[in-house]
């Protein structure tokens, strides 16, 4: 696993958040009674900075529509609001957090899905490709049947 440091101790105080980035992409990282917890910064129900949000314990509310997340481990605990509607939100990308000394570090997102990502665009692309080679040819054949083109 690759850690990337993020910041120093000093710079997070007991039961305060900030924003880091790692691997191109922001993070929230927390400090939750002296332990540090990181999950993706971007509300998974419309993109709300939960930065800007309040925290609770170990819980994060989205400032946008009330969505809330476990600090610890991603998982989304209450739905966003709008008016008097519930929306269900996904969870959390969570990731691992060390303390070196004062330094805090947080695991670099894992290449590993990157690339199946890349591979299952490849197999879809594939797929049309053969789906469309197999339409064309068999309208060909089709063709090549009718009356109008009697067989020899
Ligand atoms: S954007 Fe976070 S609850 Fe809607």
């Amino acid at each position: 696993m690759e850690y990337v440091r993020v910041a120093d101790k000093s710079e997070l105080p007991t039961n305060k958040m900030i924003i880091v980035v790692v691997g191109g992409k922001e993070v929230l990282l927390a400090n939750v009674e002296g332990s540090y917890y990181a999950i993706a910064n971007t509300c998974t129900h419309a993109g709300g900075s939960l930065a800007k949000g309040s925290i609770d314990g170990s819980i994060v509310t989205c400032p946008r529509h009330g969505a809330r997340f476990n600090l610890m481990t991603g998982k989304a605990v209450r739905e966003a609001k709008i008016g008097f509607i519930k929306i269900k939100v996904k969870d959390e990308a969570s990731y691992t957090v060390k303390v070196e000394g004062t330094d805090i570090l947080v695991e670099y997102p894992k290449k590993k899905m990157m690339v199946r990502s890349a591979y299952i665009d490849q197999i879809d692309l594939c797929t049309r490709i053969v789906f469309k080679l197999y339409v064309r040819v068999g309208i060909n054949t089709a063709q090549n049947r009718s009356p109008s083109h009697p067989a020899q």
